[in-house]
């Protein structure tokens, strides 16, 4: 793997090959010791364009507990905010030697930008650009359904037959559609609920289903339920009358909680907002992943990074195809 830009990018087998890595890599989390000797001598820069508290400390803890060096480089109080390009700033990491960029950005297709500029040599792992993918999101998701349905041995199995259904902001979401195209690839059949102001015109074109009422989606029995946040910080117009109209129709309270299937888990890619698209006694419940999604982001992002800079396995070898 050269970069990892987009989850609409990656074949079923390269996904699977991500989370059974992910696997190994959260067996040795489980030492007393995390730290592994894999990534010594590398850099890896984190290039934080938009604010992240999680993603970000996830990222440098991967890359610390695989003995890299990491760099954070935050827009906030950095030359960029003097007007530095993104060219000048790529070329700056590269001249420091930088052998993986990861990049948040506020602009979709930044990351791609960036990968297939030629300014720098280093694989660049996307890290949420816009409202366009967060694909090591999308593999923590996937890896946390897999571990939470199937088990703590499931390597080499992808989601065939699991519903998953995606609730909420789908409209400003990169996590729901780097989702949708991931789940999609390990064979689970998705359904998106939200209000018809909130699910983005181009949905025709993905393969899910949408429905516009939680409870008859609720009712049909998903294997995993997803709540996004509310994305107030992206939104310019009215999607709704009011939070508590929202929360009424669309979030997930104590009540659509007891109506889940037996089995079922509920996920949230954080940060929560507790009592709009979720309450607390779903956040806080047995069935939550939300602090599992959480440990098993350093996994899966240890495991992008270990792919990206050391684990080039013979038979995955391959230029990349941009
Ligand atoms: C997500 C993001 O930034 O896209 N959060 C995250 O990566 N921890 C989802 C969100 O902000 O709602």
């Amino acid at each position: 793997m050269r970069h990892l830009l987009d989850t609409r990018d990656l074949t079923r087998a390269e996904a699977l090959e991500i989370l059974d890595v992910a696997e190994d890599m959260a067996d040795t989390q489980r030492r007393e010791v995390k730290k592994l000797p894999t990534l010594r001598g590398k850099t890896v820069v984190n290039l934080f364009f938009e604010d992240s508290t999680r993603t970000r400390i996830s990222f440098e803890a991967a890359a610390k507990r695989l003995s890299a060096d990491v760099i954070n480089f935050s827009a906030k109080g950095s030359s960029v905010s003097k007007g530095e390009s993104l060219q000048d700033t790529a070329q700056t990491l590269q001249a420091m030697g930088a052998d993986a960029v990861v990049i948040r950005h506020g602009a979709s297709g930044a990351p791609r930008t960036l990968a297939t500029s030629g300014w720098i040599t280093a694989g660049v792992v996307n890290a949420g650009d816009g409202t366009h993918a967060h694909p090591t999101q999308a593999l923590l998701d996937a890896f946390t359904i897999r571990k939470r349905l199937f088990g703590d041995d499931s390597r080499g199995r992808g989601l065939d037959g699991i519903r998953v259904t995606i609730v909420g902001d789908i409209l400003h979401s990169r996590v729901a559609r780097s989702n949708v195209w991931l789940l999609h690839t390990l064979g689970a059949h998705v359904t998106l609920v939200a209000p018809p102001t909130l699910v983005p015109q181009d949905v025709s074109g993905w393969p899910v289903e949408v429905d516009y009422d939680l409870d008859r989606a609720i009712a049909a029995g998903p294997d995993a339920l997803m709540m996004l946040r509310i994305q107030l910080e992206r939104m310019n117009a009215a999607y709704f009358p009011t939070e508590r109209e929202y929360s009424r129709r669309y979030g997930l309270d104590a009540r659509r909680l007891g109506a889940l299937p037996g089995g079922s888990i509920v996920l949230h890619p954080g940060p929560m907002n507790r009592g709009l698209e979720i309450s607390a006694e779903a956040a806080d419940s047995p069935r939550s992943t939300v602090l599992e999604q959480v440990a098993n982001g350093v996994s899966v992002r240890m495991a992008v990074l270990y792919l990206l800079l050391a684990g080039e396995r013979p038979d995955t070898e391959k230029e990349d195809p941009r």
